[in-house]
């Protein structure tokens, strides 16, 4: 039996390059679909045969670097975790909205990302002199659990190019970095107190600027339950008198 023909693929691309006079375009290219197919092997296949200008990123290729976000038929999302077969013969790639575009579909979350993990404070706040040397206290292994499950965010930007305040105020802090404040408020051996965590998010950047669109929840790659966590902190902000 000879083998089925291979779909013929049709993949509009947002061309751009800061610094270049020209209008952000579409440029087509069509290649053939080979079995298991990702985004990422048909970028490569574009820019390998095609045009070796074409930009994008991409380290892991395995849905943990959060690198190769990007706009798929306007949707955020992984393109070393999305499947040509997934998608129509004919579709579109963006970069995010939001981040700095570096060109083509390549945007610059890093410093987005530190930017907001500095004003946030996102690492753990010991007032006392850390002993290297000393086993930690015993953790309950739900409270673990909750803790690990937060800190699976790959800071992949999906969730701030699916959210209409973060369009709107760029020092919104999003849904990345309020999972990161109830990820702390969490830890225990983050000796902040409660009202620290909320000084950090309880104004128009943080819990206050969030309009529950919920972009955030449906598009997060990793499946992070972000509605909860939104609301984790406003439960205790509301408990704290503070909303
Ligand atoms: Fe990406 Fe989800 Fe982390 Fe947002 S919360 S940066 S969508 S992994
Ligand atoms: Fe944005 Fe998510 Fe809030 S999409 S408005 S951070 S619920
Ligand atoms: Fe690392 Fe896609 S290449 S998440």
């Amino acid at each position: 039996m000879s083998a089925p023909t291979p779909r013929r693929l049709t993949i509009h691309i947002l061309r751009s390059a800061p610094g270049d006079d020209a209008t952000p375009h579409f440029e087509a290219f069509r290649i053939d679909e080979s079995e298991g197919m990702t985004l990422f092997i048909a970028l490569n296949e574009i820019r390998a045969n095609l045009d070796p200008s074409l930009q994008f990123d991409f380290v892991c290729r395995a849905g943990i670097c959060g690198s190769c976000g990007m706009l798929i038929n306007g949707r955020p999302g992984l393109a070393c975790s999305t499947l040509t077969h997934d998608l129509g013969t004919e579709f579109t790639l963006a970069p995010l909205p939001v981040f700095a575009v570096i060109g083509d579909l390549s945007v610059d979350t890093g410093r987005w990302m530190r930017a907001m993990s500095e004003r946030l404070e996102t690492w753990i706040h010991a007032t006392t002199d850390a002993d290297l040397d000393a086993v930690e206290p015993r953790m309950e292994p739900a409270l673990a659990e909750a803790i690990y499950e937060a800190d699976r965010c790959i800071e992949c930007g999906c969730c701030i190019a699916a959210c209409g305040t973060a369009q709107m105020r760029p020092d919104f802090v999003g849904a990345v970095g309020l999972n990161k404040i109830a990820r702390f408020r969490l830890d225990p051996r983050d000796e902040r107190e409660d009202a620290d965590h909320y000084a950090l998010v309880g104004n128009d950047d943080g819990v206050f600027g969030c309009m529950t669109l919920l972009g955030c929840h449906d598009v997060c790659p990793k499946g992070l339950s972000l509605r909860s966590q939104i609301a984790y902190l406003r439960r205790g902000m509301a408990a704290q008198g503070l909303r």
